[in-house]
């Protein structure tokens, strides 16, 4: 019993030290992912709120996620849209459907437009400038913000010139090895954490980001991936549970924990005060309140998905994914009422990072 009272002393001290330092050393890391006492990771989620309290006020930012193409070459080994996977039913929005789901996430107040896609070489530099160029003269005021993998450092020049805010390209993971356990030969981390350095370099928000619990993974190497954060100084960390996709060579593979994605993101905020956190769409899948429990654990951004209803349900990175069948307008007023039922509201400011902000 003893011994016990001693441990837990122990590991509050810890997230105190963690907290006050804004470091972590590896050994801290792995006692924390290892504790499953609730009171403990009350603890531990309680600081990370009262950091992420003090500098957003409970302002929660909402990102309307548009989704307009599945099309992708590559063929990561976990992902329900990867080239190989001949079940995907693939889909492309035209220009003027990403226009309307532009109006409808403005007509919601959403300040900030998500493009997210698959690698699809049909919207080539030409076509996603235009698309940028457009949004922007029609909502000078609004961030757009693109995530569509990797691309060289001109075209990343190009996007950013037409007026996209930010880009977000999770770099999934920092061990090399584990990279290659993930992927195919064709794409390297080595690779992926250049494009990062690019998109910083050019003036980007950037955000990076890892699935917790994918196949393989080490607590080593989630330290290499904070190590990486470190280094890298991004504005925005998207992390969700690995959820495994049923046409997918992980068919099989456990998915990963919410109570350690938790963990991780009230880390997170420990260590990167100020950083843009998702409670992830991953996370509100593997649990039916994930995005709150985010919220709750230092989480500040949700992002409701914005694209049409009809194709929705094809944009299926991962088995079971929620909202697949409902209105943005439906999203909007659910996520309002997730975040009110934990005590935060919506901030109707473009939620950029707090370094960054734009005037
Ligand atoms: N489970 C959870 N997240 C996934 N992603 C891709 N596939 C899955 C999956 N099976 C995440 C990746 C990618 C982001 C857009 O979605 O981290 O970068
Ligand atoms: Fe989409 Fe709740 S956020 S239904």
């Amino acid at each position: 019993m003893k011994a016990i009272l001693f441990m837990d002393m122990d590991l509050r001290k810890t997230i105190d030290k963690i907290k006050d330092t804004r470091t972590i050393a590896p050994d801290e890391l792995k006692m924390l992912l290892e504790c499953t006492d609730n009171a403990d990771l009350e603890y531990l989620y309680g600081k990370a709120r009262e950091v992420a309290d003090g500098i957003f006020h409970k302002d929660v930012y909402l990102r309307g996620l548009i989704e307009f193409t599945n099309y992708c070459k590559n063929d990561c080994y976990y992902c329900g849209i990867r080239c190989s996977n001949r079940k995907a039913e693939r889909y492309r929005l035209s220009e003027d459907e990403i226009m309307k789901c532009c109006d409808t996430g403005a007509m919601l107040g959403f300040k900030t437009f998500v493009l997210q896609g698959g690698e699809d070489p049909f919207f080539n530099d030409d076509k996603i400038c235009d698309i940028v160029r457009k949004i922007k003269e029609k909502y000078p005021k609004h961030a757009v913000t693109l995530s569509i993998g990797e691309k060289s450092y001109e075209s990343y020049k190009r996007f950013f010139d037409a007026g996209a805010d930010r880009y977000l390209l999770r770099h999934e993971t920092a061990n090399e090895e584990h990279y290659a356990k993930l992927h195919p030969s064709s794409l390297s981390g080595a690779n992926r954490k250049q494009c990062l350095r690019n998109l910083k370099e050019i003036g980007y928000q950037v955000g990076c980001g890892i699935m917790v619990g994918t196949p393989f993974q080490t607590v080593g190497n989630i330290y290499e991936d904070i190590l990486f954060m470190q280094e890298l100084q991004p504005h925005m960390i998207g992390i969700g549970p690995f959820i495994a996709h049923k046409d997918t060579p992980f068919k099989d593979e456990p998915d990963g924990s919410v109570k350690d994605t938790l963990v991780l993101l009230a880390l997170l905020r420990l260590l990167f005060p100020k950083v843009l956190l998702p409670a992830t769409t991953a996370l509100g899948t593997a649990d039916a309140t994930g995005r709150e429990k985010g919220i709750l654990a230092g989480a500040n951004v949700i992002m409701p998905n914005l694209s049409p209803v009809n194709v929705r349900g094809k944009y299926l990175l991962y088995d079971g994914k929620i909202c697949t069948g409902e209105e943005a307008a439906e999203c909007n007023e659910c996520m309002k009422r997730r975040i009110g039922s934990v005590g935060y509201h919506v901030a109707d400011s473009r939620g950029d990072h707090p370094d960054m902000q734009v005037v």
